[in-house]
């Protein structure tokens, strides 16, 4: 008998029915389809109507993920966000009631693009050291809420959604167990990714700060940098941790930001770009959602396999990153509605990696 574990049992994914493809965006913004495929790998993403907040989307993500694993109860509730309902209260506890689960303890992670490696690990934690048997881990943003209207990097690079897995406690030598982690961050670069007013810091000056102050900002040629580094490194150092050489990582599913970004993460590492799994190009960077929507485009494609050994990679403001390995087990997954089904393999076109990232 191996070790208790966390082992992944159900997984599902969200995204709102409103599409804005790139050619929408160009007629507001200064902007182009072509600059957008050719420096982000997007062709579309997804937003929220007027009125649909966080909650909304993680329910429809966590309802599909119980669904998947057959399970209408959890022991625990872990929301990844940045972008919560409000302020004060966290949105994982009105999520856990609205789905049905009680008053299981529930609260929000709040890591940025790193969110879902950062809930994952806490979930994964509390299975294996037995404070609880079940978890519904959820990704969950809707950026298109913090968006400055008028900044077309922003705009053009963010979509809204949600994805979720649930846990169950099992052992470390079964198909689907989560087998370890890295997790890490770096607080002298906060600024690279911030919404500067709204906040603590702010509101203990009494004043009303600019209007874009209270937008999301981002300094994208240092981030990118950041990403690729952070992101290759810490795979690497969960790789050692579980045992695996380079070449026994069937797949990545690092955070869909860029396929830049991706492919110079590919090449620090080693591997293969047909390892990645890629679909920033159909719903864009989904902040905290963006790993487990993913997750289910690679195995509604079959671009991933019962048995593959997964290595998830994250990494975002804060600056926050993390990584953890997995086996894949069999899983029933829905696809995302609205969108067809993704193609295999679900890889843009080779761009170039920029000279920042080498
Ligand atoms: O999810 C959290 C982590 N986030 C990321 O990992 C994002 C990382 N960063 C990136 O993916 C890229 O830095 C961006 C996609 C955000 C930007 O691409 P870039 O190749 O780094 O462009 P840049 O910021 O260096 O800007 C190059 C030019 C600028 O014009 P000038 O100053 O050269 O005249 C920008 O104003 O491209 C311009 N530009 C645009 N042009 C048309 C920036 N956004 C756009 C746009 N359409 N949407």
């Amino acid at each position: 008998m191996t070790a208790r574990a966390a082992v992944l049992s159900g997984l599902g994914g969200w995204v709102p029915p409103r599409l804005v493809t790139n050619d929408q965006l160009a007629e507001e913004l200064d902007t182009t389809d072509e600059w957008i495929r050719t420096r982000t790998g997007i062709r579309q993403r997804f937003v929220v109507d007027a009125g649909m907040a966080t909650s909304g989307i993680a329910i429809e993500a966590g309802r599909r993920a119980l669904r998947s694993a057959d399970r209408s109860r959890v022991d625990l509730v872990v929301l990844a966000t940045s972008t919560p309902d409000h302020p004060c209260p966290a949105t994982a506890p009105e999520v856990a009631s609205r789905l049905g689960l009680g008053e299981a303890p529930a609260f929000d992670i709040a890591a940025v693009c790193s969110g879902f490696v950062y809930a994952l690990a806490t979930s994964a934690t509390m299975i294996a050291s037995g404070s609880v048997d079940t978890a519904l881990v959820i990704g969950a943003d809707s950026f298109s809420t913090i968006l400055n209207p008028r900044d077309r990097t922003t705009r053009a690079i963010f979509g809204d959604g949600a994805g979720a897995v649930v846990l169950r406690a099992g052992e470390a030598g079964e198909r689907g167990a989560i087998l370890g982690f890295d997790l890490g961050s770096d607080g002298s670069q906060a600024d690279l990714i911030t919404v500067p007013a709204g906040g603590s810091e702010q509101r203990s000056m009494g004043l009303l700060a600019p209007e874009d102050d209270y937008f999301f900002d981002m300094q994208g040629r240092s981030v990118f940098r950041n990403a690729v580094i952070r992101m290759s490194e810490s795979a690497g150092k969960v790789a050692e941790r579980v045992g695996w050489s380079v070449g026994e990582i069937d797949r990545v599913i690092a955070h869909q930001a860029n396929v830049r970004i991706l492919h110079a993460v590919a090449l620090e590492l080693g591997i293969p770009v047909e390892r990645l799994v890629v679909n920033l190009d159909r719903v864009a960077n989904t902040v905290a959602a963006s790993i487990p929507l993913a997750l289910v485009d690679g195995v509604v494609s079959g671009h991933l396999q019962p048995d593959d050994q997964v290595m998830l990679c994250g990494f975002g403001g804060g600056l926050t990153w993390g990584a953890a390995g997995l086996t894949l087990p069999s899983l029933s997954v829905e696809p995302l509605p609205g969108l067809p089904l993704p193609t295999r393999p679900p890889l843009p076109a080779a761009l170039p990696v920029p000279a920042a990232a080498r």
